[in-house]
């Protein structure tokens, strides 16, 4: 072998050895693919609640027919509708997967609740799924990836869902900025209690279906017993938090 040759392959030995034990769980611009998808993913799941809430609401019908394998089947569709193509479980499998699963356990367990005949209102609501499917989907991934449905502090109904610090910072001082093109996520690589992690929030607006709970006049009760918010058409009404760890 020439020396040149040698030289080289040395280098290259060197280098596959460093980055095979420096390389993150994913790579940095992966991360933004990533949490585009799992929380385009997550919208997709939370979409089949919100479209079927008067039907689960329904005190006429037994059966919902909203299985674990029906929802997930239907959050692909919602999700294959809203980006144009299929999900890809080719890249960073284990994470989708994860969701596609935490969403599949949440109904399974809701059965009993959602398909009870003869109660209207169960509280069985887009949120209180959001919330179930993200402590499932976090515990699943072992902590290395989370997700979280937050709100502007103000807004907050359920204290689990309170933002952070950084949650916090960049809903009012970037999300609430006229300036801030809406619907943008906002992500960046800092820190979550101390521990480096990219971090991605995506802001999420009021539309008339939501009014009815979270609308005015502020402080009157809603159907599930809760205060409304005041909250207008088009207004800042939460926001879909990832953080992605090293
Ligand atoms: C039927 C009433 C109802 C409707 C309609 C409704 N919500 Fe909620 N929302 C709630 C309740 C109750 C909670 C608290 C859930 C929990 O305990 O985690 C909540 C929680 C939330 C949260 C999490 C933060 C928090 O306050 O705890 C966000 C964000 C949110 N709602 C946004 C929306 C948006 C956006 C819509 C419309 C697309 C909507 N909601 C429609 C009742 C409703």
């Amino acid at each position: 072998m020439k020396a040149i040759t040698r030289v080289t392959l040395f280098f290259f030995i060197i280098v596959s050895v460093i980055t095979s034990f420096s390389m993150p769980v994913v790579m940095a611009d992966e991360k933004e693919v990533l949490s585009k998808e799992l929380s385009t993913l997550y919208r997709s799941a939370r979409k089949v609640i919100s479209v079927n809430q008067k039907h689960i609401n329904d005190a006429s019908i037994g059966d919902k027919g909203l299985s674990g394998k029906a929802v997930v089947d239907k959050a692909k569709e919602n999700y294959k509708a809203s980006t144009g193509a299929d999900l890809n479980l080719a890249t960073n499998t284990q994470a989708k997967e994860a969701m596609l699963s935490a969403v599949n356990d949440v109904m399974d367990e809701a059965q009993e609740l959602i398909n009870e005949s003869g109660v209207g209102f169960k509280g069985f609501l887009p949120a209180i799924f959001a919330r179930q499917v993200a402590t499932k989907f976090t515990s699943k991934m072992d902590g290395k990836i989370k997700i979280k449905l937050t709100a502007p502090k103000k807004y907050v109904r359920n204290r689990a869902n309170r933002p952070d610090k950084w949650e916090h910072k960049t809903i009012e001082s970037k999300f609430k900025s006229s300036s801030y093109e809406k619907g943008l996520p906002f992500f960046e690589n800092t820190t979550v209690k101390g521990k480096p992690a990219y971090r991605y929030i995506l802001p999420e607006y009021y539309s008339k279906s939501c009014l009815g709970c979270h609308g005015t006049p502020k402080g009157e009760v809603d159907i599930t017993g809760g205060k409304k918010e005041g909250g207008v058409l088009g207004e800042l009404g939460g926001a879909i938090s990832l953080s992605i760890f090293e």
